[in-house]
């Protein structure tokens, strides 16, 4: 048993059966994935590369992407024969197009897609094409990749994408539609927080664009965990995110945890739109329920990764 493990608060479980204490192995104990194809990103670090083991155990072929191809090689090479490695930039465009493309040519219809991948707090404002860091990895990229797949998804897909409580430090009016660059003012968290609210507004919209074919999006807060996540936070600052210190942080076995029972547990068959945090729905910002702007924050995307809105590859609901 480890420190953490030992000091941590003991939560009881919530209405689901699960809650803050429950692990990615016991979320899915009993659940069978033999013949599924999960992806995920971010499969060679942290909660991605956990994500990925446990539900490689569970039988599922993974493929793992990672923004280098070597990355994700070596975190596939623990699987054996049962993950295919690709390589997925996800502030360039260019290499996540070329992600969906190799995704789409294996020919293996997608069971349940994770949308893990994340940077956070950059202390000063970086850009990819204009548009601010985080807002370009952790959703635009994001939004691409799940557009350029929606044809590859199997009947009663899951889409996963992983949000954060830090969605609560979003800016006050939510998504900065006229300060997307950053450049007006920055503030590393508000960013971060502001991708984590892109991130659950993009599950919503998607599920009611999709709405009918049975395939589900949700998003999901999987704990405070220490991962490489904090690397460019101060410990303090990462520290003071955790009310209660160290008694509130998870292991990574429970970090995936929401993740996990999201992705693959029988209970949640057709449940779609919703935020999960403890392996429970909990209740997002007001602004994460805001239609209109999930809807605009989707056009917004189309225009910033070049997608054409008159062409979408799902009936537009
Ligand atoms: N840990 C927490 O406390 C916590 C809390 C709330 C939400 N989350 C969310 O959980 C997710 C996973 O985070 P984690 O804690 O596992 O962090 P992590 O250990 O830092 O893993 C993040 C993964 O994302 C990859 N990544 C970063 N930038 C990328 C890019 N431009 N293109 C492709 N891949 C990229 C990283 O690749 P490299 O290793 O190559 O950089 C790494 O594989 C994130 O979305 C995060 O926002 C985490």
């Amino acid at each position: 048993m480890s420190v953490l493990s030992m000091i941590q608060k003991k939560h009881p479980p919530g209405p689901s059966g699960f809650g803050f204490n429950s692990s990615a192995e016991e979320v899915t104990e009993g659940v069978d994935l033999t013949g599924k194809t999960v992806l995920i990103t971010g499969v060679n670090s942290g909660l991605g590369q956990e994500t990925m083991r446990v539900l490689a155990k569970r039988g599922a072929h993974i493929i793992g992407l990672a923004r280098e191809l070597a990355k994700a090689e070596q975190a596939c090479e623990t699987l054996g024969s049962n993950a295919t490695p690709i390589a997925c930039e996800l502030s360039d465009l260019d290499s996540v197009r070329a992600a969906s493309g190799q995704v789409a040519a294996l020919g293996k219809p997608i069971d349940i897609l994770i949308c893990n991948a994340g940077i956070m707090a950059l202390p000063k404002l970086r850009q990819a094409r204009g548009i601010e860091l985080q807002f370009a990895t952790n959703h635009l990229g994001h939004f691409l990749l799940v557009n350029g797949l929606v044809d590859s998804l199997a009947d009663g897909a899951r889409v996963v994408c992983l949000s954060s409580n830090a969605h609560f430090m979003a800016p006050e009016e939510g998504i900065q539609f006229d300060n997307l660059s950053g450049v007006r003012d920055y503030d590393g968290l508000k960013a971060y927080g502001q991708s984590k609210l892109a991130n659950i507004l993009f599950a919503k919209e998607l599920t009611r664009r999709l709405q009918g074919n049975g395939v589900t999006a949700n998003a999901v807060h999987p704990g405070v965990i220490l991962t490489n996540l904090g690397r460019h936070m101060k410990i303090t600052t990462m520290l003071s995110m955790a009310t209660g210190i160290l008694r509130q942080f998870k292991n990574v076995h429970q970090g995936a945890a929401t993740t996990c029972y999201v992705a693959a547990h029988p209970s949640l068959q057709g449940v779609s739109g919703e935020y999960f945090a403890d392996c429970n729905v909990d209740v997002p910002l007001p602004h994460a329920n805001d239609v209109a702007m999930a809807q605009r924050l989707w056009r917004v995307s189309e225009e910033l990764v070049g997608l054409d809105p008159t062409d979408p590859p799902y009936e537009a609901a």
